[in-house]
């Protein structure tokens, strides 16, 4: 059932890359295009609201026409926050998407088969995230530098993307936070506001998000690699 709604949040200014990031290519796609093209095997999408800058509306346009995507897609303007850019591409979602499932435009390495995981999760709990177990011990600093709080490593995650929700929970919590007045940088913290669950879905350490140049050669590397494996699956 075509039933998913994706926001693909490319409305970011890239401050930490010092360039904009989602149009650096890694092999023959962008890194914009990469994130979208690994919906495109899912069934269930209803369409797409990439939601971006103004001043690249219709760059973003044309590398996403370029694609062929299985499904519409529609290119709309974001917002100052990530919050509120999520908030625009909501009100470009179609009736049709019963969930919406929203996915950094900068994680261009997340596979299909991740998707339909946390998919699966999503339609079985409501709210669903791609998460990986942390590696470093993480530290809570007070506000002057010292620690104050050792977090035990064996809970810890850090959030990915997709993260997948009920739509109808999701514009809830949307509505809470906006009525409280806060600004989520995590989409599940909206969720939550509306008294949702959210299943921790397990993702790869290779679901990186772009973020500073250290990022590029390593999201080369895996991409490589998957290549190598897809050539020597082939030959088989
Ligand atoms: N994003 C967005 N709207 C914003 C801010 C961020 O749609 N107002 C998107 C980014 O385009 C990115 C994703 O959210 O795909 C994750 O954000 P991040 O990695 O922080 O990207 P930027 O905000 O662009 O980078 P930086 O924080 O370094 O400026
Ligand atoms: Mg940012």
């Amino acid at each position: 059932m075509r039933d998913v709604g994706v926001i693909l949040a490319a409305a970011g200014s890239g401050s930490r890359m010092g360039r904009d990031k989602l149009l650096l290519k890694l092999g023959e796609y962008t890194v914009l295009q990469r994130s979208a093209l690994a919906f495109a095997s899912c069934p269930d999408i209803c369409g797409m609201a990439a939601v971006t800058r103004s001043d690249l509306l219709d760059t973003v346009r044309q590398q996403l026409e370029a694609l062929s995507l299985p499904f519409p897609v529609w290119v709309v303007p974001g917002g100052a926050t990530r919050q509120q850019s999520v908030a625009a591409g909501v009100k470009a979602m179609p009736a049709q998407a019963m969930y919406y499932a929203i996915h950094d435009a900068a994680r261009p390495l997340v596979t299909p088969q991740e998707i339909a995981r946390c998919l699966a999760d999503a339609k079985r709990y409501g709210g669903a995230c791609l998460s990986a177990p942390v590696k470093d011990t993480i530290q809570q600093a007070d506000a002057k530098g010292f620690l104050e709080a050792t977090p035990p490593r064996n809970r810890l995650r850090s959030a990915q993307t997709p993260q997948i929700f009920d739509a109808a929970w999701y514009r809830a919590g949307m509505a809470e936070a906006v009525r409280r007045g806060l600004d989520f940088t995590d989409d599940c913290q909206v969720f939550r506001l509306s008294g949702g669950v959210v299943y921790l879905t397990p993702g790869s350490y290779a679901n990186l998000k772009i973020t500073t140049p250290e990022d590029l050669p390593a999201a080369e590397e895996i991409l490589a690699k998957r290549e190598g494996e897809a050539r020597d699956g082939e030959k088989e």
